[in-house]
């Protein structure tokens, strides 16, 4: 696939009546950015970046995680690893074993229920640390257990100022659980593995990107940004102390690495440059959190669904276009009920009469469609999937142009990056009219800055900063680690090698 221009309907319009052509040539103009767009998106993205690290701040927070350094592959020991994800739990052990970056891991998956995303935090930590004590239960029956040290996985933008710490900013990704937000979530959470007597020592509360970058860091040198594009978006990347100006008061070593979580799914959320739609607008209002995370509103797996749905129903509605007359549009009618899935069916259907797209209408929707509302929606799919891949670029690019890299890996993750058909090409070619290469290149493999499926971050990602973490206090490095003392005695009970 990569090295070719992904397929485009854009060609078979020839008996789509002249008012859905009408309307197709309008959403075109709307959900279409040309390299020229791009290109000042990511000047702008560059500028705040750089504001996000200044002392005043900006609007992408740029968090500094207090993970301070790449793993060299020596890496030992057995460590815990908690994903909160969107959609599952996961909790897993990891064994860095003693061949360099290699690995044992074993996992158990557990389905994070609906409704504890809007529920209360109480219930939150209830059930996770169910889970990790069932998790122990199972795998260390009948085991004296010291403590366990554990990376969790929390990605959602945390104020940090000690890894083991983190304080929510806001919930992203339709969360809603009220009394979290502007407090630390390790004391709570920590209680509820207390009361049920769960012999874990959170080490360290990481970013899903920031796990990314170092997993993948792990068995590739050149790795330098980890991202995510799936249900939300963000990447992270190591700065240099001394370019942080809003940690300068710490007189931290300028040379020292710090990695940055830069949680840009905030970009422009007071929309100066961001071409958003009227779709994109009611998504925002509509959403538990009007006027936040912007960028990824307009590019996350969470909205890909539901912007399409909004489009289509705005076009039932519109009394210059024709659209699913005399159908019942009922289920259509239903806020989130297609995912980004739904959209990637349709760009994959592989007949030419859309037969596949009909199907899937008529069995989750109950909507009979017209081949010419077929194409139209083949091509609202295109249109949006298009625009998702080629603006996600601009954040990767952004973080190069800051750090002035020319040349370098990016690892990523997520549901869009490894499911979303042509969101790698398409995002390949967007980095080439940015970042400007010769005509030889940008072809996806080989490129100079080229994105690559990452390593497992929110697992050995996770691991392997919890190890560099105890590898820190065992080296009397303690800066950004609130308990220095309880770490070191979770060291003891751990199969850690003692630093060389
Ligand atoms: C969160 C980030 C996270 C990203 C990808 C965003 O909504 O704020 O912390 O990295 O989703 O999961």
């Amino acid at each position: 696939m990569v090295g070719r221009k992904p397929p485009s309907r854009k060609g078979s319009m020839a008996d789509v009546p002249k008012d859905l052509v009408d309307q197709i040539n309008r959403l075109e103009e709307l959900f279409t950015v040309p390299a020229e767009k791009l290109n000042q998106i990511t000047d702008h993205f560059v500028n705040e970046l750089a504001k996000g690290l200044s002392k005043e701040g900006g609007t992408i927070p740029m968090n500094a995680t207090w993970c301070m350094g790449f793993p060299d592959g020596n890496e030992t020991g057995t460590f815990l690893a908690l994903d909160m994800g969107g959609t599952n739990l996961r909790v897993c052990e990891i064994t860095l074993t003693e061949e360099k970056g290699e690995f044992d891991i074993i996992q158990s998956k557990y389905r994070m229920p609906e409704e504890l995303k809007t529920g209360t935090a109480e219930e939150l930590w209830s059930y996770i640390a169910d889970c990790l004590q069932q998790f122990i239960e199972y795998h260390h029956e009948d085991e004296e257990l010291d403590q366990l040290p554990l990376g969790f996985t929390f990605s959602y933008p945390a104020t940090q100022n000690y890894i083991d710490h983190g304080i929510l900013q806001r919930w992203t990704k339709g969360f809603d659980i009220d009394g979290v937000e502007g407090r630390d979530v390790v004391p709570d959470f920590e209680a509820a593995l207390a009361e049920r007597g769960v012999p874990i020592k959170l080490t360290a509360l990481i970013n899903d990107t920031t796990g990314t970058m170092i997993a993948s860091a792990y068995t590739d040198p050149e790795m330098k940004i980890g991202c995510i594009f799936g249900t939300g978006c963000n990447a992270a990347y190591m700065e240099n102390c001394g370019s942080i100006p809003k940690l300068a008061h710490m007189n931290l070593d300028p040379d020292l690495p710090m990695a940055i979580n830069c949680e840009y799914g905030a970009f422009d959320s007071e929309h100066v440059v961001l071409p958003r739609t009227p779709y994109d607008i009611i998504i925002d209002k509509e959403s538990p959190r009007p006027n936040q995370q912007a960028f990824e509103k307009m590019i996350a797996g969470l909205y890909l669904g539901e912007i399409f749905r909004l489009v289509l129903l705005d076009l039932h509605q519109n009394p210059d276009c024709k659209i699913f007359e005399g159908q019942d549009v009922g289920k259509l009618q239903k806020a989130y009920s297609l995912d980004a899935g739904f959209l990637s069916a349709i760009e994959e259907d592989p007949f030419e009469n859309l037969s596949e797209t009909h199907d899937l209408f008529q069995n989750k929707l109950s909507i009979v469609c017209t081949k010419p509302e077929l194409e139209l929606i083949r091509r609202l799919a295109e249109l949006i999937g298009t625009r998702a891949a080629r603006l996600s670029s601009c954040g990767v690019a952004a973080i190069c142009k800051k750090k002035g890299w020319k040349t370098c890996h990016v690892g990523a993750d997520g549901s869009v990056f490894n499911k979303y058909p042509h969101f790698k090409i398409r995002g390949a070619q967007a980095l080439k009219e940015i970042l400007d290469w010769p005509a030889n290149k940008g072809k996806g493999r080989g490129d100079p800055v080229e994105i690559l499926p990452a390593e497992d971050g929110s697992g050995v990602g996770a691991a392997l900063i919890a190890a560099l973490t105890l590898k820190r206090v065992q080296q009397g490095q303690n800066a950004g680690i609130r308990d220095p003392d309880a770490l070191l005695k979770a060291c003891k009970a751990f199969d850690l090698k003692k630093p060389t």
